[in-house]
């Protein structure tokens, strides 16, 4: 914890493009943010997400993904010599496993494209245009030990039009992934 400001440690856990990450990065930006981003790691060497964090001169580290184990005690260690209080996965697409999640119980928060419980894991947009669903939206949620299902912190729907596709879908959801990431932080760590 950085001990003058009071703001939380946080890391955050990408895999790709990093849209998100940028929107967590401004608001640490923010003067009354009550984050500090201390370190980026990727699972991906080829992770665009990581410019974002170099550009701002944030810690950032590439833990390449052999097993899930030597990932994960690489990790520990990372988070551990940084102080990390709270962990951001930003697109991050592997799945941590029950013992790193129960270390740091409740304290890492997954931002999920889709309005939860509904279409957990992968192509949500896909599925929801599909079975011609009239909206979708974006949730963060507190990660446990089940895939997607821990508890939701702030959800937001956009509308599904009939000449949505999964690509325009996607994007309006991002949109609002952008929005609620933040305020799912300051609802959490407000709440305690
Ligand atoms: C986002 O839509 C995020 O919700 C999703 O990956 C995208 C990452 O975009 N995450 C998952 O599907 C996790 N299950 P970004 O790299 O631009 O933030």
């Amino acid at each position: 914890m950085e001990k003058s400001s009071g703001k939380k440690n946080t890391a955050v856990l990408i895999s790709g493009r990093g849209s998100n990450l940028r929107s967590l990065i401004k608001y640490s930006k923010t003067k009354k943010s009550l984050i500090k981003i201390v370190l980026v790691i990727s699972d991906n060497i080829s992770a665009k997400g990581l410019n974002y964090a170099n550009k701002s001169n944030i810690n950032n580290i590439v833990i390449k993904y052999s097993d899930r184990k030597s990932f994960e005690d690489r990790l520990l260690k990372l988070l551990k010599i940084n102080n990390v209080d709270l962990i951001c996965l930003a697109g991050f697409m592997k799945i941590l496993s029950g013992k790193l999640i129960k270390k740091f119980n409740n304290t890492i928060l997954n931002i999920h494209p889709s309005l939860l419980p509904k279409y957990k894991g992968l192509n949500t947009h896909k599925r929801a245009i599909h079975n011609k669903d009239k909206f979708s939206g974006a949730t963060v949620h507190i990660v446990n030990d089940k895939l997607d299902s821990g508890k939701i912190i702030l959800q937001k729907k956009v509308k599904i039009l009939k000449s949505d596709n999964e690509k325009s879908l996607g994007k309006k959801v991002l949109k609002i992934e952008h929005e609620i990431y933040p305020k799912a932080i300051i609802r959490l760590l407000t709440s305690c």
